[in-house]
């Protein structure tokens, strides 16, 4: 199985729960980069101003990585939940990629909630069911505490 992590973090815990998963996985992996969210407060009031109003920010690829899903069995896409929905520059790859994706699986990280809407709108807005879905608390990313529900997930595209 030919498989694709691509993902979107502002702070870093989504960036960590990703290149797990492709450890499990032995994935290709790519970082979607977005200017428009700085660390600090500016950066959150964007975000969540952008995230509510549906912006579709522009976006690019960390160097030598590319998010384009030919030739992948599935991609597997992670998301910070910004008020209760997927981050912008996640919302721009799944509206630039649409049509594309053979089978999809979502993960997300959050303060606490808001995981149902954020997998339902990536399923709106792709077309697609997710083959599988995860969703992890920052707490629970930081505390290291996680690695079980990474191989949940992990194992259950595998068929395991
Ligand atoms: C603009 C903004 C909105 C957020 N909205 C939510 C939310 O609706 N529900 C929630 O549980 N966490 C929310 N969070 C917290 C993030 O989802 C959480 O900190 C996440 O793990 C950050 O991932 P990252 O470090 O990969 O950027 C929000 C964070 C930001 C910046």
């Amino acid at each position: 199985m030919r498989s694709l992590v691509v993902f979107y973090s502002r702070t870093g815990t989504t960036r960590t729960v990703a290149h797990e998963i492709r450890k499990c996985l032995g994935s290709d992996i790519c970082e979607i980069k977005a200017d428009n969210y700085p660390r600090g407060p500016i950066g959150y009031l964007m975000a969540g101003w952008d995230a509510m109003a549906k912006k579709l920010p522009d976006i690019k690829y960390h160097k030598g990585m590319t998010g384009v899903p030919s030739g992948y069995d599935v991609v597997l896409i992670g998301t910070p939940v910004w008020g209760f929905t997927m981050a912008s520059p996640v919302r721009s790859y799944i509206t630039q990629n649409k049509g594309r994706f053979r089978k999809l699986a979502f993960f997300c990280t959050q303060g606490g909630s808001g995981s149902d809407q954020t997998f339902s709108s990536m399923e709106e807005l792709s077309g697609l069911k997710a083959s599988a879905k995860l969703a992890l608390t920052k707490k629970r990313v930081k505390q290291g505490s996680y690695l079980e529900y990474v191989k949940g997930f992990t194992g259950s595209l595998n068929g395991s």
